[in-house]
């Protein structure tokens, strides 16, 4: 096979529930997870002996392409258990914005297993895929399903969610980003005097999303994480300020932050708020996508 075309989304959580630090120096959580169309592109070519990465587009220059990227460990560790030789050429386009919350590195490692799986011929079974990916990464394993899904655990025990029509989103993004560890260091900072409950995933919420009730999402929308990030970086609130003045449903801090999303009432109010966010100068730029999306999956 000469070349392998992956195209994978970035995520949203619509609600994200931190619960108690768990000993393993994760938090439990629930949360409802929704794959947009923001995408990512990862070509996969015979290389010529070990794994090779290059990447274009987004945090341009800011990665490391070595061992230390998670779409090079996702290569490797295939390659390990498969008892292949890891033996390729990758190259991402990146449109999902480097540590903004949308789970960008996490969603190379799974373009990174499904492409790797193709080209080298391996037909893994999907529940071993999927295994290689909660060891990759919370979020790998759902980025390689995609769609809408409630996760819990770590975020890396899935269960999909039917989820009618399609929502409109705004993305606004932050100049520079926030470190995922830190703004979860911060959360527990902000509530060390306070006894943390189960996490949950609420009932209208769930009610939103199956009947595609985007007035009703908009309500429902919910970060624990949310005063975490905007402890770290307080002119996100401005971004979430614009959307509200221009009549977002409702705004959240994508995952960890610092990317802010905006739910619009349609493709033309998502217009709307594109251009009302890129005038205000509150943000470095701005995406529009829809979701929910497939997962990581081979194209062309
Ligand atoms: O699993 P992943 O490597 O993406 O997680 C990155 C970091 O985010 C973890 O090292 C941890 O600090 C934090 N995290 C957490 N609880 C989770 C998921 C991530 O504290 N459920």
């Amino acid at each position: 096979m000469s070349s392998v075309t992956v195209r994978v989304p970035a995520k949203v959580n619509l609600q994200l529930s931190v619960g108690p630090l768990r000993d393993d120096g994760y938090h439990e959580l629930a949360t409802v997870f929704q794959a947009v169309s923001l995408l990512d592109e990862v070509v996969a070519r015979p290389g010529a002996g070990g794994v090779r990465l290059s990447m274009t587009g987004e945090g341009d220059g800011a990665l490391p392409l070595d061992g230390r990227n998670l779409a090079v460990r996702a290569a490797t560790l295939l390659a390990e258990r498969a008892g292949v030789a890891a033996d390729v050429d990758l190259a991402i386009a990146k449109a999902i914005p480097v540590a903004g919350g949308m789970a960008g590195g996490s969603a190379d490692a799974a373009a990174a297993l499904v492409a790797c799986d193709a080209l080298w011929r391996l037909a893994t079974p999907r529940e071993d895929l999927v295994e290689l990916a909660a060891e990759l990464g919370s979020d790998v394993p759902f980025l390689l399903q995609g769609g809408t899904a409630i996760g819990t655990g770590r975020g890396e025990q899935l269960t999909s969610v039917l989820s009618r029509g399609e929502f409109h989103w705004v993305f606004a993004l932050a100049n520079g980003g926030l470190s995922t560890p830190a703004v979860y260091g911060e959360c527990d900072r902000l509530r060390a005097d306070r006894a943390v409950p189960d996490p949950y995933v609420s009932d209208m919420l769930m009610q939103a999303v199956r009947a595609g009730d985007p007035v009703l999402l908009g309500k429902a929308l919910h970060n624990d994480l949310q005063p975490a990030a905007l402890s770290l970086q307080p002119a996100l609130q401005q971004v979430l300020d614009v959307g509200e003045d221009f009549g977002a449903l409702g705004g959240l801090v994508s995952g960890s932050g610092p990317t802010v999303a905006l739910l619009a009432r349609d493709a033309e109010h998502g217009l709307d708020l594109a251009v009302a966010l890129s005038s205000s100068g509150t943000c470095r730029s701005v995406r529009r996508a829809t979701g929910p999306v497939p997962g990581a999956r081979v194209v062309g």
